[in-house]
């Protein structure tokens, strides 16, 4: 395999002077604040706010997890049994080349061997051999869309994937917003979503995994630090989320960098070679894929044969499934925001089955659900 690893320029001179003075103010002035007010305790809120329906949120599913050994991890789920976690191979094995060209998807390659963290992808540059591209790593995350390095060309996505490039919202999402789809959408909150999202990940733990559009890496940051997991890939389109994300993880302590990496990407554009990921994860943004299907399919054909999809989201349908005209209405909703409102849990089970995953699974929690399906195998 051939390796390139170069020091690059400073980041600001190659994205060019596309912001406007006025997002760099606004930026800087966030940055600023950002560092003096934490994010808001997601824990304390949801145990205050959220009313459970289903019986499965008031089961106790802490899980302690205990590192056995420097190659298993011992999960305990209470109260059934714990589960040995068996991680194959060594260390090196289980960060195998997964990075790919999001334009011919052949693997990327960098010189030596920096392994996949966020300290060696910073500054770093990787090579597509097949389209002579080269991809670069800023300061805080590495850029694998397609047009990355684009001197002209200006792409606008849909509202629902714009909205969150807003340095505002990012600052914000962790800061209130997030504990917002508590309150309006059935969310049990981070650290049961965590735990459900966990019990769906049980044969795929030792792993790898993708928090696919991670915003400011609420959920990266936990898979991090459960020690589950060989490598976290934290994905986002959204260069000012990734930013915040990597800013709270530099504010906090101890935080295991060696086994998490930053990367902004495209949901309908992969940037993985195909089969190398055991587990996606992708909390409350399937309503914000510009294509669901698009972005499934994209899931479908990176996860290796057995790999688990988890994707939690809100369902308009019980009492919202009489409303007349309800199929128009989201119709044009989708054609103002780009948001894709699900309607049914059928309807997203269909959307994994047509892309070729099977097993599907989901929890409900109000308008909130938990879907997992896998990749057949
Ligand atoms: C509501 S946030 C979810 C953040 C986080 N996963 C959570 O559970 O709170 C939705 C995220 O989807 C991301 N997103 C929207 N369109 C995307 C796209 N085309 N590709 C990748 N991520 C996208 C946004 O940038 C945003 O961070």
């Amino acid at each position: 395999m051939v390796h390139v690893l170069t020091s690059l320029p400073a980041a600001d001179s190659r994205k060019g002077k596309t912001q406007t003075e006025t997002k760099k103010l606004m930026a800087t002035v966030i940055g600023n604040i950002s560092s003096v007010i934490p994010p808001i305790r997601f824990g304390n809120l949801s145990r205050g706010l959220v009313k459970t329906h289903t019986p499965i949120f008031k089961r106790n599913l802490a899980v302690d997890v205990r590192a056995a050994s420097s190659s298993t991890a011992l999960v305990e789920t209470k109260p059934t049994e714990p589960i040995l976690v068996e991680n194959e191979g060594s260390s090196s094995q289980k960060k195998k080349n997964i990075l790919a060209c999001p334009v011919c998807y052949d693997p990327l390659s960098t010189r030596g061997d920096p392994g996949l963290s966020i300290e060696s992808i910073s500054g770093s540059s990787l090579l597509c051999g097949t389209c002579m591209k080269t991809y670069f790593g800023n300061d805080t995350h590495l850029d694998l869309t397609a047009a990355s390095g684009a001197k002209n060309y200006g792409e606008s996505m849909p509202a629902s994937t714009e909205l969150f490039r807003a340095p505002l919202v990012s600052f914000l999402y962790e800061r209130g917003w997030r504990q917002s789809f508590s309150i309006l959408g059935g969310f049990p909150g981070p650290e049961k979503e965590f735990e459900l999202t966990k019990n769906f990940l049980k044969p795929v733990l030792g792993g790898n995994i993708v928090d696919a559009s991670c915003g400011s890496g609420l959920f990266s940051r936990l898979f991090a630090k459960s020690g589950l997991f060989s490598l976290v890939v934290a994905l986002d389109y959204s260069e000012n989320m990734l930013k915040q994300c990597y800013e709270f993880i530099k504010q906090e302590e101890n935080f295991p960098k060696e086994n998490i990496i930053l990367v902004r990407a495209d949901i309908s554009r992969l940037p993985f070679v195909s089969h190398s990921i055991d587990a996606v994860h992708a909390g409350a943004a399937i309503h914000c894929w510009p294509s669901p299907s698009a972005a499934v399919a994209e899931i479908s054909r990176v996860l290796r044969p057995g790999g688990v999809f988890v994707a939690t989201t809100y369902l308009l349908d019980g009492p919202f499934a009489f409303v007349p005209f309800l199929r128009t209405i989201r119709q044009n909703i989708r054609q103002i925001s780009g948001s894709q409102i699900f309607l049914s849990e059928r309807e997203l089970e269909d959307l994994c089955r047509a892309c070729g995953l099977i097993d599907c699974k989901c929890t409900r929690n109000g308008a909130f659900v938990m879907i997992s399906a896998t990749k057949p195998s």
